[in-house]
């Protein structure tokens, strides 16, 4: 181990301080944003408050931890340099220890050991974990058995907001407006592929369409479609990534809208971002290139590039409309039943005008934080995290008072 290393590692395990697990990585297409989104979170959390667990679960689902991990270099390496982390397991049972080291020591007799009188307990969790088994539910199910307490939403509201068809069916049960949209399944395609299509066109369509998986992020699969041929194509396509597809207008002269909310008990917005579409980023470089010939100027570009992918609190977007996607996202979160702090995405059509919910991201890139540092009131990154797991922590206390377990009467 590196000497600058380990006195990191010590400096982090300092005891008194509340042992944070900071879990990323993860069984997701979005693996690599999410080992960026939890090194990020880690170097900016207040280490005189919080004793660093840094956790990371691979590509193939085994989770470790170690100092190795909190350098961004380590996972360039990846997958030869796991053998120098330690394997952890974490057992949902809530009695016993917790998360325990893996021995695998015999793995060529095909056995392993759990060494439970070595177990590695946090106080809390944050989760840094974007897509599958992250945002949806599932790991905030394994925490809940194991009564550790997270940050961020819970079980049904992430399996919820992970869902771009069933969000837009409770949003729009809410009064918040959303674009038409049609689900089709894989199973009933695999069923009988010609009768679930001919159902698909006897639904409301109107091309051009846009064709999205319902359960991933990062626009993998996504298609538009212009004809009925082009549609069936594109149902394909989802098919070999997602059990279900969206089909929803496409609306073709749109500006995306975003914000940020966090505050269970008191919901509030931040301001807003636009993001910037491939061709305006286009002539964003170009304008910026112009004005930048030396050495100097190009060691800069790469920092303004990373912060030109994005509008923040767009002067092209009107005061009102700001406000209308600021006031639609706290409505949101509140109907969605989130906490932590969450990233709602909008899409506005600039010919009818029209502004409609279009997703939300449970766990977003960054934690937005970009968002919030441009704020009223603003936050740091490190604020953020102080709040969000105070919050956390709050909720689970009263989670706790109702979780009461009933006598064993009825099989006596
Ligand atoms: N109805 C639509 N009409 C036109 N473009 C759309 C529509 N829905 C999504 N898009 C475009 O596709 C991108 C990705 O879609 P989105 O629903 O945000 O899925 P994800 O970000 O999870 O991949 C959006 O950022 C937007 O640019
Ligand atoms: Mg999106």
């Amino acid at each position: 181990m590196h000497a600058p290393i380990l006195i990191h590692w010590i400096v982090r395990t300092k005891q008194s301080r509340l042992r944070l697990g900071v879990i990323f990585g993860g069984v997701s297409t979005e693996h690599e944003i999410s080992i960026m989104t939890g090194l990020q979170l880690i170097d900016t959390i207040d280490t005189q408050r919080f004793e660093v667990v840094p956790i990371y679960i691979s590509m193939s689902g085994a989770w470790y931890t170690g100092a190795e991990l909190f350098q961004l270099s380590y996972f360039k390496g990846l997958p030869g340099v796991l053998s120098r982390a330690r394997e952890i397991a974490l057992l949902p049972n809530p009695q016993g220890p917790k998360l325990v080291f893996v021995d695998r020591s015999r793995a060529d007799k095909g056995m392993y050991r759990l060494e439970e009188s070595e177990s590695l307990n946090v106080d809390i969790v944050f989760l840094a974990l974007h897509g599958t088994h992250g945002e949806d539910g599932a790991i905030q199910g394994l925490l809940k058995m194991a009564k550790i307490p997270f940050v961020g939403s819970g079980i049904r509201s992430s399996a919820i907001t992970m869902n771009k068809y069933v969000s837009k069916v409770v949003a729009a049960a809410n009064g918040i407006p959303t674009l038409p949209s049609v689900i089709a399944k894989k199973a009933d395609f695999i069923k009988n592929f010609k009768e679930a299509y001919q159902d698909i066109l006897s639904q409301d369509l109107t091309f051009p369409v846009i064709v999205k998986p319902c359960n991933l992020g990062s626009s993998v699969g996504l298609n538009f479609a212009d004809t009925e041929a082009q549609l069936k194509q594109a149902l394909v396509a989802v098919f070999k990534v997602d059990e279900q597809a969206i089909i929803e207008p496409r609306v073709v002269d749109l500006t995306e809208i975003n914000v940020s909310v966090i505050g269970r008990t008191n919901p509030r917005a931040s301001v807003i971002e636009v993001p910037l579409s491939g061709k305006e980023l286009l002539t964003y470089e170009k304008k910026y290139m112009a004005g930048s010939g030396s050495k100097k100027g190009s060691k800069t570009r790469a920092g303004g590039m990373a912060n030109l992918q994005r509008e923040v609190n767009s002067t092209r977007i009107p005061e009102t409309l700001k406000e209308e996607a600021r006031d639609l996202a706290v409505r949101l979160f509140t109907c969605l039943d989130c906490a932590g702090l969450v990233r709602i995405d909008f899409i506005y059509d600039n010919q009818k005008e029209a502004l409609y919910f279009n997703e939300l991201n449970s766990i977003p890139g960054s934690f937005a934080y970009y968002l919030w540092v441009q704020s009223s009131p603003r936050y740091l990154l490190t604020e953020l995290v102080n709040l969000l797991v105070d919050e956390a922590l709050e909720e689970f206390g009263m989670q706790e008072t109702l979780a009461q377990t009933q006598p064993f009467r009825a099989l006596r």
